[in-house]
């Protein structure tokens, strides 16, 4: 499987062992085709969903798969952990390969996890220039003032890598309960944010991506297939 978008000659080459020189007479004589069409552009670009067959032979053909996770407290964002249970865990073996996580949740945190095979999608939705909006609930030790709103919409500092947080929208529900907004996804952010503040998050629940929330019929540790409307919302192709 190829995860990056490649040359189709490059592809050819590399997946039947024939020469580059070579492959250009197979194209010319029209027996490739990519997703159902005759392919005779060396330079036509393909990628990991590419369906391709050569003669009657299929070089590749692989299903995108997207899911979203209920992830509950105490589980790791990771495919494998030598001391505790992973997300992909709790992801039946049969839907389970080639996944991986597309924006992790710390271990104490829970809610919206998107796990996919597609390395393009969750780029662009990892991406800090795509500005695709991250939502979480939090729950904090202490009060907040009003004060937090400004300063995490000015951006806080991060000293250890020398960069100020992109601009965040932060709503105070009650003294100690907050709705936050973020673009990126640095190691620990929201933590890091109130950190700022001395102000321990208590807990962190992620209910929305972009404008794909947390379907609320799934319990913690469940999770389902994305529709094709959904994994469009995030966009990427
Ligand atoms: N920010 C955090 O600090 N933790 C998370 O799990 C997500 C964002």
């Amino acid at each position: 499987m190829i995860s990056q978008r490649t040359r189709l000659d490059r592809f050819l080459s590399i997946t039947t062992g024939v020469n580059r020189r070579s492959v250009r007479g197979i194209l010319a004589q029209g027996r490739v085709s990519v997703d159902g069409v005759v392919a005779r552009d060396i330079q036509q670009v393909v990628h990991q969903f590419s369906v391709i067959i050569f003669d009657d032979k299929v070089l590749q053909q692989n299903q995108s798969l997207y899911f979203m996770m209920n992830k509950p407290p105490g589980v790791v964002s990771a495919t494998k952990d030598k001391r505790h249970k992973t997300v992909l865990d709790l992801v039946k073996k049969s839907d389970g390969v080639n996944l991986h996580i597309a924006g992790r949740l710390d271990f104490n945190s829970s809610g919206l996890l998107l796990l996919t095979n597609d390395g393009a999608w969750s780029r662009h939705l990892s991406s800090p220039e795509q500005g695709i909006k991250k939502y979480y609930r939090v729950a904090l030790e202490n009060k907040m003032t009003e004060e937090y709103v400004q300063a995490f919409r000015d951006g806080i500092y991060f000293e250890y890598e020398g960069i100020t947080t992109q601009s965040a929208e932060l709503t105070i529900i009650d003294d100690r309960i907050a709705e936050i907004s973020v673009t990126e996804g640095r190691y620990h952010q929201i933590k890091r944010m109130f950190g700022r503040y001395q102000n321990k998050v208590l807990s962190l629940h992620r209910y929305r991506i972009g404008d794909l929330e947390l379907d609320s019929a799934l319990e913690a540790g469940q999770y389902r297939a994305l529709s094709n409307k959904e994994v469009a919302t995030i966009g990427g192709h």
